[in-house]
This record gives structure tokens, sequence and C-alpha cells, in this order.
């Protein structure tokens, strides 16, 4: 067997911990199958004296990560840190410009400085590895980059935030409220050091953005993504999912049009037969329409220090293995440009809840202003206020809730529609709008 393969993690916090911690378990096996040893040598974080449950004065220590990249003597440079900027940025740049391989977890980097980084990697003949970056332990890179090079794809999407699929499932299972959701997710270590990622979409547009360009070949664009988190989503649209035959997912969709990509994240309504709507918790799911193989869906954990690991050494075995797939699936300057296909022609069914106040005529004005958007409605529910009595008096001063469904229709014809009907004084507070996916 040839040398050992040395190397370098930066970061070790619930990612990094545990991959060193799996790499001490299976490094047997890690190097029969891969035909070399693989070694750490040398660790960086913040805080020297933190418990990361291995003791770290096994390793060359380093408080800068960008000092562990230019000095250390290593083979593949580990970045575990997170940010698109400042020691995470530097350090694979650091590492690259070295010729060091490097294998991150790292998102939002590559969201941001993915092609260039790609370009970087393949200048200095260089591996950048990035499993763990989309989907934590679903080996959803390598399926579009190797595994599926032979289809044209349609489509690509997916549940790819385990934090919101958590706060989901359990707002709906258990009722609980969304706060104490997110504080478990946090506590469970799925959450991103700012939360605000994962809630308000940012975390799933940046993995959206990498899947985007390694499915339909093109330059990663991750500022022309459609987004919205789920922090508008209450129990109410959770219920009225339910009784409707839908669950509520946050989804990532990228999908090639007529006028060119449309790449959206948004809390969606999936029907409850499909297998996406059965992916519960802290899972992801990633579902690809390929012209020869048809759909392929993926399903696995997707956050968490172990599961990511477990992408993260996949990584680093295919280095030790000596597997030089190009970063993005072909070289950087082969990439197409993006072309956006505009949200405002985006074409579905949706589910809207309007407040609206008890009076006669309130329906009728509802129905007309869809009506007059070329809006057709497939139904249209007010539940009654108490079961089992005779109905009373209405009180108009008292907003009850309304739900719509729509027939399919377009982004733009809806937003219009909702305008005017705010415009009627008819309802009391900004409606609710979810999209509807076709799904298999
Ligand atoms: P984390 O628990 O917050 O750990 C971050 C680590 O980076 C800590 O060890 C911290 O040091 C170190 N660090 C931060 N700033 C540093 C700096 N300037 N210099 C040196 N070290 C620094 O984060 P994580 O959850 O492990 O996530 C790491 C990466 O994996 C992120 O890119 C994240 O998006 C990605 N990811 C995470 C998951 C997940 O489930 N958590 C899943 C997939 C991908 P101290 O420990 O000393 O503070
Ligand atoms: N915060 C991310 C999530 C980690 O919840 O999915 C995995 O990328």
């Amino acid at each position: 067997m040839s040398e050992a393969l040395k190397v370098g993690i930066a970061g070790l916090g619930t990612v990094g911990a545990s991959v060193v911690q799996l790499l001490a378990k299976h490094g047997e096996q890690i190097a029969r199958k891969s035909g070399r040893a693989v070694t750490v040598t040398a660790v960086s974080a913040r805080d020297q004296s933190k418990d990361r449950g291995f003791d770290v004065a096994n390793f060359d220590w380093y408080t800068d990560p960008v000092e562990l990249a230019e000095k250390a003597d290593i083979d593949i440079f580990v970045e575990l840190i997170g940010g698109d900027t400042g020691a995470a940025e530097d350090s694979v740049r650091a590492a690259l410009s070295r010729g060091i391989h490097v294998v991150t977890a790292n998102k939002a980097l590559l969201a941001k400085h993915g092609v260039d980084l790609a370009g970087l990697a393949e200048a200095n003949n260089a591996c950048l590895n990035y499993e763990a970056a989309v989907a934590g332990g679903i080996p959803i890179v390598k399926t579009l980059r190797e595994s599926m090079a032979g289809n044209d794809i349609s489509r690509v999407y997916g549940i790819l935030n385990g934090t919101c699929n958590y706060i989901l499932t359990r707002m709906e299972a258990d009722g609980i409220g969304f706060e104490e959701c997110l504080a478990d997710a946090q506590r469970l270590g799925y959450a991103e050091a700012d939360p605000t990622f994962d809630i308000e979409g940012n975390d799933t547009a940046h993995k959206l953005a990498i899947l985007t360009s390694l499915a339909f070949g093109t330059k990663i664009s991750s500022d022309d993504i459609y987004m919205e988190g789920i922090t508008s989503i209450t129990t109410a649209d959770i219920q009225a999912a339910d009784e409707l035959g839908f669950r509520l997912k946050l989804l990532g969709v990228a999908q090639r049009t007529e006028t060119g990509i449309e790449q959206r994240v948004h809390p969606t309504m999936v029907p409850k037969t499909s297998a996406i709507a059965r992916i519960d918790g802290v899972l992801n799911a990633v579902a690809v329409d390929g012209d020869y193989v048809g759909e392929v869906v993926l399903v696995g954990p997707g956050a968490g220090g172990d599961a990511t690991a477990s992408s993260v050494v996949a990584d680093i075995a295919d280095i030790a293995r000596g597997d030089e797939t190009p970063v993005l699936g072909m070289p950087a300057v082969d990439l197409k440009d993006y072309q956006r296909a505009r949200m405002r022609l985006h074409e579905g069914g949706y589910y809207i809840r309007l407040s609206v106040y008890d009076r006669p005529g309130a329906f009728a004005e509802i129905a007309h202003c869809m009506g007059e958007a070329g809006i057709s409605l497939e139904s249209i529910v007010q539940k009654r206020h108490a079961d089992g009595e005779a109905p009373t008096r209405y009180d108009e001063a008292v907003p009850q809730p309304v739900i719509l469904i729509t027939y399919e229709t377009t982004e733009v014809a809806i937003k219009e529609a909702l305008e005017v009907i705010m415009s009627k004084g008819v309802v009391s507070e900004q409606p609710q709008m979810i999209r509807i996916e076709k799904l298999n």
C-alpha cells in the first residue's frame, strides 16, 4: 500500500468532530477500500481547550485555518468551518493554490464562488469535493456528476434542508410551535450557525444552485433563485393541507422551461400520495427527472454530524483512490451561462388562505376577482364556526378563514388577483399563498 494520505481538518464542530471520529473508527476499512491509509495530521478550530470527544493533542494544532492550509504537510484540506467569506474562503483558496485537494461541506461558499473555485482547483490539478454540501448524507453530487451523466435532465427538486423539514414535521405531528421546533433542531446539530439561513430558505437555495449547475451544465447562479422560507407557515396551513390531501414541505426546484431554467425555493403543497410527502423529520429527498432513466429519488438524512461526516469521508476516500471527476461534472470553462426563467411566468396550482370579513357578497367578490384574472377555482371552503349548532347571525367584524385551491394558472395572474382582492376591503390581512407542485 502506498504512503498514508495526510489530512488537515479545519473546523471541529458538529461535522468536523464526527469526521475525526469516523476516520478513527473505520480507518482500516477505508484503507482497504481505497487502497491507501488516511491519517489526520493537523486540525484547526478557534478554541483549543474545548471538549470535542477526542484528544486534540494527537494532532498538530492551528488556530488559524489559513495557516494550516498554507503551511501544513498535508495532501487533503478539509474545510468544515462554514460561511462564504473569511476563514473558510481564504483557507480553501490557499489550499487549492498549493495544489492541495480540498473537501468541503460548505454550500454557501460553493453557491457564491463555486465556478471560480472549480477553475482554481483545475488550474492546480487539485480535486474539490463537496458531497456533504448538498443534502448531508445523500450521495446526490456523485449521482448527478457521474451516475446520471448520460441523461438529459429536465427537473431536479427536493427537500434540501433538514432543519425546515424537522420543524414542519413536528409542527404537524406534535402540534408544537415554530420556535420550540427550531430550538430542538439547533440542539440536535441540524441548524446552520445562523439559523435564519435555514428557515428563510437561503440554505436550500445554496444547495439548489449547486444541483442546478450539475444537472444542467450551467454556471452556478445563486442570485437568480426565487426564495421564500417557512416563517409565514401557520398550523392553520398545515391542518388545511392535511384536509385537502396535501402535505407542506419546503422544496427547492430547478426545472427547464421554454424560457430558461426556473430556480425556486418555497413552501409547497405536495400530494400526500407523492414520495416526497412521506419524507419526515431531518430526512431529505432529492428527485431527478432524466430522459433515459426516468425519475430517480434519493432519500436520507440531510443534516447532523454523523450523516454529514459519512459524505465528507466518502470524498476523502475518492481522492485516496485517485478519482478525478471534474468539480462541476465538466471543466469549469465549459459550463454554459445560466439563463433565468422569470418567476412571474411560473405555472401551477395555488393554495390561498384568506381572512374574509363574514358578510353577504364577500365570497362573490372574491370569486369575481379570480374570474376577472382568468383564474378558475377548483375549490373554495369556509369552515363552520360551531359544529352541530344551528347557524345564527353572522358577525361582519369577525374575519373567517377561507381556503381556495386554484386550477393551473400563472404566478402573475395570482399576484394580480390577490392585489385586487386586498383593495376591495373584503379581507383583513395579507393573503397566504402557497404553490402546489405537480408530482408523481
Ligand atoms: P459548527 O458546529 O458551527 O462548527 C464550526 C467549526 O468551525 C467550529 O469548530 C469552530 O471552532 C470552527 N471555526 C469557526 N470559525 C473559525 C475560524 N475563524 N477559524 C478557525 N475555526 C473556526 O458547524 P457545523 O455544523 O459543523 O458545519 C460546518 C460546515 O458544514 C458548514 O459549512 C455547514 O453548512 C456544513 N454542513 C453542516 C451540516 C450539519 O448538519 N451541521 C450538514 C451539512 C453541511 P470552535 O469549535 O473552536 O468554535
Ligand atoms: N442546516 C442544514 C440543514 C445542514 O438543516 O439541512 C445540512 O446542510
